[in-house]
């Protein structure tokens, strides 16, 4: 029943040829990234429209959809009409949520444009927007036609950008694929496409066996629970730190509570804190775990009872593992 296709993952040549046979294309772009249109589709006929978007969590939100369906409508988009998102996690979101619920569901294809979205974002068919300060509270799953990997697109984005996408990528391999993880750590993954590659693809197999998150793709997460309370309370001071930057720090902590329980063998954390550390990723939470618990707390998911930990006992051998936040944080103390 669950069985859907495994989420396709194409090259620049294979993306355009398969664009090429489609009557009816819609692009909707992040204006940061206007530049990779030309490259990308300029030897295709022209789309019957081009929407540009500002891409920012703010206005990653249902007006922006609604504005979306609008300039749908006006362009008279038929049912068969393809969409193409071209820019990172949030254009990709809004993308496949506007797809989504146009005229029931149309489809959609993925050209992700940061780190963070080729390896996470764009391959898996969560879509979805902010509502009021609760992210991703309203959305769809709905797979791309084909998320679009090219290395070139990566040229302009920002190195911490980057970095925020190593963290997911590490995150990863850590989960699957130990050796691939030690590859990443030795050198990064700058000019690495086949490190990418690969972290896009673990992640479409995990999808591809759990669509919907009753099991496994629930791993994903690995450094997500602490990383949250760690985004949360950063919002709540005004401080700057990135989602990747959290769930690197996150990652740490689950490798010190994975230890602390007595999963994992002692050196974990340090192991990690040297490979993110040598990587120039961030690896210690600027908050104490006092505080991450109250933040844990007060997420509406945690109240009373349990928490689902992904823990691990060593890279590539990940642990589910329900404890309640006052459990954890005694541990991590
Ligand atoms: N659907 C999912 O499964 C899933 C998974 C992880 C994250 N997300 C979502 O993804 C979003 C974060 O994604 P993101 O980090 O890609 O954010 P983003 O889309 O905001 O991109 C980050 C910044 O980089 C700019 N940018 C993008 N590509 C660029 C390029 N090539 N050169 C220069 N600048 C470029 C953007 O304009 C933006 O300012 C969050 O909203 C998160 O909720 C979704
Ligand atoms: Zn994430």
């Amino acid at each position: 029943m669950d069985a859907i296709a495994r989420p396709k993952i194409v090259t620049l040549d294979e993306a355009q040829a398969l664009l090429a046979k489609e009557p009816e294309l819609i692009v909707v772009f992040d204006q940061n990234v206007a530049w990779v249109l030309e490259s990308l589709l300029g030897d295709l006929p022209p789309a019957k429209a081009y929407i540009g978007l500002e891409s920012s969590e703010e206005s990653k939100t249902m007006d922006t959809v609604l504005a979306l369906e609008r300039q749908l409508m006006e362009a008279d988009a038929s049912r068969g009409a393809l969409l193409v998102a071209v820019g990172g996690g949030i254009t990709t979101d809004l993308v496949g949520f506007t797809a989504a619920i146009y005229k029931r569901g149309i489809r959609y294809a993925n050209v992700p444009t940061t780190l963070l979205s080729q390896v996470d974002a764009a391959v898996g068919g969560k879509t979805g927007v902010n509502l009021d300060h609760y992210k991703n509270m309203l959305g769809a799953f709905r797979m791309p036609e084909f998320t679009l990997l090219c290395p070139e697109v990566l040229k302009t984005l920002p190195e911490r950008e980057f970095k925020a996408g190593e963290a997911e990528l590490l995150k990863t391999f850590l989960l699957r694929d130990a050796k691939a993880y030690a590859a990443a750590v030795k050198n990064g993954v700058k000019n690495r496409p086949e490190l990418i590659l690969k972290a896009a693809s673990i992640k479409a197999d995990i999808v591809s066996r759990d669509p919907y998150e009753k099991g496994e793709r629930a791993l994903l997460n690995l450094g997500h629970t602490f990383g949250h309370a760690i985004e949360h309370l950063a919002q709540e001071k005004g401080e700057d730190i990135t989602h990747g930057e959290a769930v690197a720090m996150g990652i740490v902590l689950a490798a010190r509570l994975s230890e602390r329980i007595g999963l994992a063998s002692k050196g974990l954390e340090e192991q990690i804190k040297a490979d993110f550390e040598a990587l120039g990723l961030p690896m210690q939470s600027p908050y104490p775990v006092q505080a991450l618990g109250e933040a844990m707390r007060k997420d509406k998911k945690a109240a009373g009872g349990k928490v689902k930990f992904i823990l691990l006992k060593a890279p590539g051998e990940p642990v589910i593992q329900e404890l309640t936040v006052n459990e954890a944080i005694d541990d991590l103390r």
